[in-house]
């Protein structure tokens, strides 16, 4: 997760003469971009550049990115149901680029339906799934159908796997955890054939309602130690992460020696994927996470 983005100074290049938007809705830019942190580290698989938010333009939103205060989203008064295909097919056409350039296998993604519901209600979609819990629960599902039609059309196009970032699910209470927003991510995950993963923020508290999900592995947050976590997860099941991004900033001896603490507290298991717990920050200097690459792939553990 922001594995390209402004850490990178060739992104922050590429970004003094293109806004967000354009890089997103171009397919050369979307190949180049997904692909730049690929030429620098040795790493194993490449995240397409694209962002959760898409998934509204075919419902008949406007997305925009700011330079500051995040994404803002303006939705027309009742969602509409465009063309999932058609509208995204910038998206398409970046992934079959990407798989003439690439050796790793290429992760497509998209957000939990609740997520995007988050930035479609102005970061408060509690507000309306307690005023009007059927209307949110409708919206919900039009997210989740649109989702569904651009993860095929992902898989079409030629990606190997899929992550879906629902970010903010785990700030819900259990009940509203379990009433809306489950059972959108079982009907995703049940109806892909390619191995999937599922992030949230606060899954490392909330890991047996993440496993009822049915993917194929869990992406685990830093809030509880992932050694401790993988004793309720069964082995069948892949677990990544979940270093704090923060413990980026540490001196480079730091940084060597909790990544080495943390691959030897997950050594010998075949189904642990290293990585963060959450996404890379902007202001995370490039040298350290080149250090923290170098620790992980000279390990004697990593084959
Ligand atoms: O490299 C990759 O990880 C793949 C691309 C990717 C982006 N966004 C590109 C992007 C992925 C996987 C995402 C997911 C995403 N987008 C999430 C889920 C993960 C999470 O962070 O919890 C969310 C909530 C979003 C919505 C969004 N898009 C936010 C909150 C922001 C940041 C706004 C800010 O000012 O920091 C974006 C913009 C965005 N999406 C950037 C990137 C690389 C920043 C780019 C820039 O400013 O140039």
């Amino acid at each position: 997760m922001r594995q390209a983005g402004r850490y990178l100074p060739e992104y922050q290049k590429l970004r003094q003469t293109h806004t967000l938007e354009q890089l997103f809705r171009c397919p050369e830019k979307i190949a180049e971009v997904t692909l730049q942190p690929l030429k620098r580290f040795p790493l194993d698989a490449a995240i397409l550049f694209a962002d959760i938010l898409h998934i509204l333009l075919p419902l008949g939103c406007d997305v925009t990115f700011p330079q500051t205060g995040g994404p803002q989203v303006s939705a027309p008064e009742r969602l509409q149901e465009k063309d999932v295909v058609n509208t995204l097919d910038f998206v398409k056409s970046g992934i079959q680029l990407l798989k003439e350039e690439l050796s790793v296998p290429l992760i497509g993604f998209c957000g939990g339906p609740f997520t995007v519901a988050h930035y479609l209600f102005e970061k408060k979609p509690e507000k309306m799934l307690h005023q009007d819990p059927k209307g949110f629960r409708q919206i919900l599902e039009m997210i989740t159908d649109a989702s569904l039609a651009y993860l095929k059309m992902q898989i079409d196009a030629g990606v190997h796997a899929i992550q879906i970032f629902d970010s903010w699910a785990g700030t819900l209470p259990r009940a509203e955890l379990e009433e809306f927003v489950l059972p959108t991510l079982k009907k995703l995950t049940g109806a892909l054939n390619v191995p999937t993963l599922i992030f949230s923020r606060g899954s490392a508290f909330y890991v047996q309602e993440f496993l009822s999900v049915g993917a194929d592995g869990i992406s685990f947050d830093a809030g509880r130690p992932l050694a401790e976590i993988r004793k309720e997860v069964p082995k069948q099941i892949a677990v990544q992460g979940n270093l704090p991004p923060e413990f980026l900033y540490s001196p480079p001896d730091v940084i060597r020696k909790k990544t080495r603490e943390h691959l030897a507290s997950m050594q010998g298991d075949p189904g642990f994927i290293m990585n963060l717990g959450h996404g890379m920050l902007p202001d995370i200097p490039v040298e350290n996470v080149q250090t923290f690459i170098e620790t992980v792939t000279s390990s004697p553990s990593v084959a």
